[in-house]
C-alpha cells in the first residue's frame, strides 16, 4: 500500500453532505442509518458495515464499491511513476505546525531552471531543501492563498527575489514584492519546458492548477480518493475536478497539497465522488 490517503471515510461523507447542503440528520434520514452512527464515523471512531456504506453511497451520490474500499481501508493509489518530459521533481513533505503539507521544486532538466510550487508556509525548509539540492527557483507558483500553501512569502522573495505568481480572485498573500496575477491557460516558461495555469476554482475562489508534462500540481482541489473542501463553491469545485482534472489521459499525474499523488486512471477508477461521473 502507498502512503496513507488525505481523506477518511468520515471526511468523505461530510463533504458529500455539504454538496447536498445536508445536515446529519438529513443524511441519517435519506440513509435509514442512526444519526449517532453517522456523527461516530465522521469522527473516524467506527466504519459502517457493507450494508450501510451501501445505503449511505446511494443517498449522497457516492460511488459504492470505491467507497466501501476506502471505509475498509483497502484502497490507495499505486506509486506513480516518473513523468517521461524531461524535468526534475522533488516533493517536499513539510509541516506547518503539526500539519502536514507539500510543496514541489520542478527543473528543467536541460537548463536547470527551476520553480518552487506552493510553499507549505514552511520557507526555512523550503530554503534549506533548495539549497542543498543546488536549485534557486525563478518563480513561486501558488495553487491558492490559503496559509499552508503561500505562507512564508516574504522569506522565500528575500532568498530567491523572484516573482510570485497567483489566480485573480484569490486573496493576495503577503510577503512577496513581485506578485503576479495570471491569466487561465496562461503558460510560463520553464527552461525549454513551459508551466500551463487552469483554473480550477472551489476549494477556493481564484485556486490554479498547474500542468507541467503530464502532471497536475492541484493543490486542494483534488486529494486522493477524495475532494478538496469547497469553500468557495461544492458545484464549482466538482466542475473543476471533472471538467479541467480529469479530462487528462489517464496516466496524467495528480500531485495534491496533502495525501499521496494518484493519476487521472486511478481516481476515475476509485474516487467515490468522481467514479461513474466522467467518460472512461
Ligand atoms: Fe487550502
Amino acid at each position: 500500500m502507498n502512503a496513507p490517503l488525505e481523506d477518511e471515510l468520515g471526511d468523505i461523507l461530510e463533504k458529500a453532505r455539504d454538496g447536498k447542503g445536508w445536515s446529519e440528520e438529513d443524511l441519517a434520514r435519506a440513509a435509514e442509518v442512526p444519526v449517532a452512527a453517522i456523527r461516530r464515523m465522521e469522527r473516524y471512531e467506527i466504519a459502517p458495515s457493507d450494508d450501510e456504506a451501501r445505503r449511505l453511497a446511494h443517498a449522497l451520490d457516492l460511488d459504492y464499491p470505491s467507497l466501501l474500499a476506502i471505509a475498509r481501508g483497502e484502497w490507495s493509489p499505486q506509486p506513480v511513476s516518473a513523468d517521461p518530459a524531461p524535468f526534475d521533481m522533488v516533493c517536499l513533505d513539510l509541516l506547518m505546525g503539526s500539519y502536514p503539507v507539500k510543496c514541489y521544486l520542478v527543473s528543467c532538466r536541460a537548463t536547470g531552471a527551476t520553480a518552487l510550487i506552493d510553499t507549505a508556509g514552511n520557507p526555512r525548509a523550503v530554503i534549506e531543501r533548495a539549497r542543498s539540492l543546488g536549485v534557486t527557483p525563478r518563480m513561486i507558483l501558488l495553487t491558492h492563498a490559503h496559509a499552508d500553501h503561500a505562507g512564508g512569502l516574504g522569506a522565500l522573495d528575500k532568498e530567491f527575489g523572484c516573482p510570485a505568481w497567483i489566480g485573480p480572485d484569490e486573496p493576495r498573500p503577503s510577503g512577496s514584492r513581485d506578485l503576479r496575477v495570471l491569466k487561465d491557460g496562461q503558460t510560463l516558461p520553464l527552461g525549454e519546458l513551459a508551466i500551463t495555469a487552469l483554473f480550477t476554482p472551489g476549494h477556493t475562489a481564484g485556486g490554479v492548477t498547474y500542468r507541467l508534462g503530464e502532471s497536475l500540481f492541484s493543490g486542494d482541489c483534488l486529494f486522493a480518493g477524495s475532494m478538496g473542501r469547497a469553500n468557495a463553491s461544492w458545484p464549482g469545485l466538482f466542475h473543476s475536478v471533472t471538467t479541467r482534472l480529469l479530462s487528462f489521459p489517464g496516466p496524467f499525474r495528480i500531485y495534491p497539497g496533502h495525501g499521496p499523488a494518484t493519476t487521472v486512471a486511478e481516481e476515475k477508477r476509485h474516487n467515490p465522488f468522481f467514479c461513474g461521473k466522467v467518460p472512461a
